[in-house]
């Protein structure tokens, strides 16, 4: 059988070549699109039984290869997430990918001589691989070809609970799939009739127009929740409370850390991405001032950019709270890069310029917890899981918080003198001037009072306007700035 022309279709950016593999492979695995006689299905890993999985990376120009085993170490926890194995690990030197095939030939080899040895079902690549990319490797391997991204929207598709989550994680699912979707190969009935587009390419065809109708239903139903959201959001702004949200690496503790703050239970899993729908609490600082913390959806290094782009709506809610809770596993092998990821997706969805403060946690782990704080001075070092250092969190949020809020420039009259003490009662005053007419105030105050006041303000400086230079400036400035 001679399908070259066939398999190398126009999505390759390159010359694919000829790579050998044999009909009988073919026949014998399904393909992750449908392609090799398999069933489209909504996963992209078989869950009815724990696949066997091979992973390849690949050290390019410049990169080091220890960065390449640790990016290993963090897939082999996706793919243990999703639900499979793995159990060999390639990593290729290579100065590029290549086109067609994305390792070179002989490691191409190399990777099916050990996924037949090992009887792997799945071989899943640490990077991102073209439509023609997976087809030609599927096609030489003879068993499915995946990338972190198919394994990560697997993940958040087990994950998803609220019908939020599940359409847009299906969502994603879709955005990837449609480009990598192909006609099932029928080499018998090549030809067709007239007005027909030939066997196979119909029925292609039938596939795509169907997965897009059920993208735009998606996209409907997401703008119809997501308004819901909106308001949902309005109503939260109107309340008294200041919110928090909690982000960070995925696994770093967020949903402990919830947990711990806000004595609630949520649930806490050593597994990547256990949350994926995000939870709001309620809870009080030590000075009595209550705020709405919410946990959000886990970042990861090369987060699919379908599911950021699926999960806006959710992620967003990041961008519109008053601070951010960045939490770090400090005894991870590198907080620098999990700190630079988080706000590279911050960054993305517009959340640059809410302040953070920085917890490094994890503390009962190792003494380096701590000394992080000497190279992030305003970073508090705590452990979720004992509850070393959340006093001192909780009064650091509490402080934090304290110095973003409004402070106005109020001028009382002597006649009023009832105003006077209503800015005392209701607000901070941070400084008192006697003039001849009246009393002159600096005073943080919140939005009620500030109302009910209206007519004393004769100034307002906000918090962001008087935050320090490094909570305002862009995240990857800021980020670089850490590193030096
Ligand atoms: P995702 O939902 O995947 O984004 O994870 P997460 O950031 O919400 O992490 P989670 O709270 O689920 O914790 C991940 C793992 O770290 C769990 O096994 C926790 O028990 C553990 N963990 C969290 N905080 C601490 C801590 O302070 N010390 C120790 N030793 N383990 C912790």
């Amino acid at each position: 059988m001679n399908d070259h022309d066939d398999w190398d279709d126009d999505q390759a950016d390159g010359d694919a070549g000829d790579f050998g593999g044999t009909g009988e492979e073919e026949a014998s695995h399904r393909g992750a699109f449908g392609e090799f006689g398999g069933e489209i299905r909504s996963g992209f890993l078989d869950r009815s039984f724990r696949e066997r999985i091979v992973l390849v990376g690949m050290t390019k120009d410049g990169e080091a290869l220890e960065d390449t085993e640790a990016s290993l170490d963090e897939l082999e926890l996706l793919v243990d997430t999703a639900g499979a194995d793995a159990l060999d690990r390639i990593i290729q030197k290579r100065s590029r990918p290549d086109p067609a095939t994305f390792v070179g030939k002989g490691k191409v080899d190399e990777i099916r001589d050990s996924a037949l040895m090992l009887d792997a079902d799945t071989v899943v690549f640490d990077d991102t691989l073209s439509p023609a990319q997976q087809f030609n490797l599927e096609r030489i391997l003879g068993r499915t070809a995946l990338d972190r991204t198919a394994v990560i929207l697997d993940i958040f598709a087990q994950h998803a609970t609220s019908v939020e989550g599940k359409t847009q994680v299906e969502l994603a699912q879709l955005r990837y799939r449609l480009p990598r979707l192909r006609g099932k190969k029928n080499f018998s009935q090549q030809g067709g009739g007239i007005g027909t587009r030939g066997p196979g390419e119909t029925q292609l065809e039938v596939d795509r127009r169907r997965l897009v109708r059920r993208m735009h239903k998606l996209e409907r139903d997401l703008v119809g929740i997501s308004d819901r959201r909106r308001n949902q959001r309005k109503a939260r702004h109107r309340s008294p409370y200041r919110m928090v949200s909690i982000v960070g690496y995925t696994n770093a503790g967020k949903s402990t850390l919830l947990n711990r703050l806000a004595g609630s239970d949520v649930k806490v899993e050593d597994r990547l991405f256990a949350t994926v729908d995000p939870t709001t609490r309620k809870t009080k600082l030590p000075g009595g001032e209550q705020i709405l913390l919410t946990d959000t959806v886990g970042f990861v290094k090369k987060l699919p950019h379908e599911l950021v782009e699926a999960f806006k709506s959710t992620l967003e809610v990041a961008a519109e709270v008053d601070l951010l809770l960045h939490v770090v596993d400090g005894a991870g092998r590198d907080p620098d890069s999990h700190i630079l990821a988080v706000r590279q997706v911050l960054e993305g969805i517009g959340a640059n310029e809410v302040p953070e403060l920085l917890v490094f946690n994890k503390a009962d782990l190792s003494p380096d917890v701590a000394r992080l704080c000497e190279r992030y001075p305003d970073a508090v070092a705590v452990s979720a899981e004992t509850g070393e250092g959340i006093d001192e969190l909780l009064a650091a949020l509490g402080d934090r918080l304290r110095e973003l809020s409004t402070v106005y420039e109020v001028f009382v009259p002597w006649s009023r003198g009832d105003m006077l003490a209503a800015v005392h009662r209701e607000g901070e005053v941070l400084s008192e001037t006697t003039e001849t007419e009246g009393m002159r105030l600096q005073a943080r105050l919140e939005e009620a009072s500030a109302k009910r006041l209206a007519g004393y303000i004769v100034g307002k400086s906000s918090g962001a306007e008087r935050a320090p230079e490094r909570w305002t400036q862009p995240i990857i400035a800021r980020a670089k700035r850490d590193e030096r």
